[in-house]
């Protein structure tokens, strides 16, 4: 049987993005949020069917209100679901204790080098099952959903082995599978040397390149390839020649770019037409010009630096300079470990200078580009997916004007009421 139409009604302000599907916002079209007052929509089988105000929904759908289930938004803001558009969220373990000595004063690469950090988290990884590993992720995604987000993009490289980067994906496939939200999978085989290679960094390139990607995509394990492009990491020669191989397998590419040494990262986005350069903290005036170019999405990790101590991407300079600008978590545990994507925005407008509705397009319509999702989700029209967040805000700047706090009060999930805060 059909499910009942759902008919959310009379938000203060809708934000429906709409006129976003087929390309991501720039520069001061990343402000125009195509609000309606008093805004309604009505959802059936999962999918949007009609996004106006109230009184025309009203009109429209008169023969048919009283089939529907009413979820009323009165005094509230309506947002599409927030997509996070990069983490690293299927892991094993902690690292407390290198917060510790990071503030203290060792560096995070000091750590990575001296066999902490990514080898740490890569360890623990190893070492769990894949039911440890899906329960711990598990948890996870239902605090992303608590914060109002619907779809998450996800990479391995706490595997950097072909058993254990394959153990991972699998995971990743099986929550997108069972959970509410929806996952997008990225591999990043190439997220660090293992210790293993350490004297033969080359070697584990071509064991990237010739075993782990094509094993990859002929099992459908992921859409995109990404690499961690840093000194003492993978050089940009190694980390072209590997987002080259995965085009050739299908495998998107995607970068880690810049994060925490120029590195010419942000050049090579463009060059090689990744869909999104991630970081970009150091990134160069060049680089950031080519991005906008080639229309290479920014996706921007405020979280990243805010615990890394670190100087942030400078956000206004490429939303000004036309690059697409998206932003996320980053949530993994080294790094960035946080689900709260309203709290990524907060910092998006404290500490990077967007404005209000800038940050709420990147974490939306942008976000869902930055995942090749622009059709599907990311604003509200008729015909996407019915993915929608009620936050106990009465406009779109109150999500950042009363910062740090988690607002969402409803969620919905391909048309189903899927969270309420007051009733968990
Ligand atoms: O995006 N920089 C590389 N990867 C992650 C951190 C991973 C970790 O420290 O476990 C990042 O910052
Ligand atoms: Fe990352």
């Amino acid at each position: 049987m059909a499910n009942k139409p759902l008919y959310i009604q009379k938000a203060a302000q809708l934000v429906t993005l709409q006129g976003s599907s087929d390309a991501p916002l720039r520069k001061e079209e990343m402000e125009q949020l195509q609000i309606i007052e008093d805004g309604s929509v009505w959802i059936e089988d999962g999918l949007i069917q009609s996004v106006d105000t109230d009184a025309e929904i009203q009109k429209r759908y008169a023969s048919r209100l009283n089939e529907a289930e009413i979820v009323n938004a009165r005094g509230k803001l309506v947002t599409p679901g927030l997509v996070d558009p990069h983490t690293h969220i299927v892991f094993a373990g902690s690292r407390e204790s290198e917060f510790e000595l990071r503030l203290k004063g060792a560096t995070y690469m000091e750590i990575m080098n001296a066999g902490g950090g990514i080898h740490s988290t890569t360890s623990a990884t190893r070492n769990a099952s894949h039911e440890q590993l899906y329960e711990e992720s598990w948890k996870r995604l239902d605090q992303f959903l608590r914060h109002g987000v619907t779809t998450v993009e996800a990479k391995s490289g706490y595997g950097l082995s072909m058993e254990h980067e394959i153990k991972q994906l699998e995971v990743a496939q099986q929550l997108n599978r069972d959970h509410t939200i929806d996952i997008v999978s990225t591999f990043m085989g190439a997220h660090a040397v293992p210790a293993d290679y350490k004297e033969r960094p080359d070697d584990f390139v071509d064991e990237v390149i010739q075993k782990m990607l094509p094993e990859v995509a002929r099992r459908e394990l992921a859409e995109f390839n990404d690499v961690f492009c840093e000194r003492g990491v993978f050089t940009p020669d190694q980390s072209r020649r590997i987002l080259e191989a995965g085009k050739k397998w299908g495998l998107l590419p995607k970068i880690h770019a810049d994060e925490i040494e120029p590195y010419r990262g942000a050049e090579l986005a463009a060059e090689v037409g990744a869909v999104s350069a991630d970081h970009l903290l150091r990134a160069s005036d060049v680089g950031i010009q080519a991005m906008a170019d080639q229309g290479v999405v920014a996706v921007l990790l405020p979280g990243t630096a805010f615990f890394l101590m670190a100087e942030m991407a400078n956000g206004r300079k490429m939303v000004d300079t036309g690059v697409p600008v998206a932003l996320s978590t980053d949530c993994n545990p080294g790094s960035s470990p946080t689900v709260s994507l309203p709290f990524i925005m907060n910092l998006g407008c404290l500490k990077m200078g967007m404005t209000p509705a800038e940050v709420l397009t990147a974490t939306t319509i942008n976000a869902a580009h930055a995942i090749r999702r622009g059709h599907e989700i990311g604003s509200l029209e008729k015909g996407k997916k019915a993915d929608l967040v009620i936050f106990d805000v009465p406009n779109y700047m109150g999500l950042q004007y009363s910062y740090g706090s988690n607002h969402t009060q409803t969620v919905i999930k391909n048309g189903r009421v899927v969270y309420r805060r007051d009733e968990v």
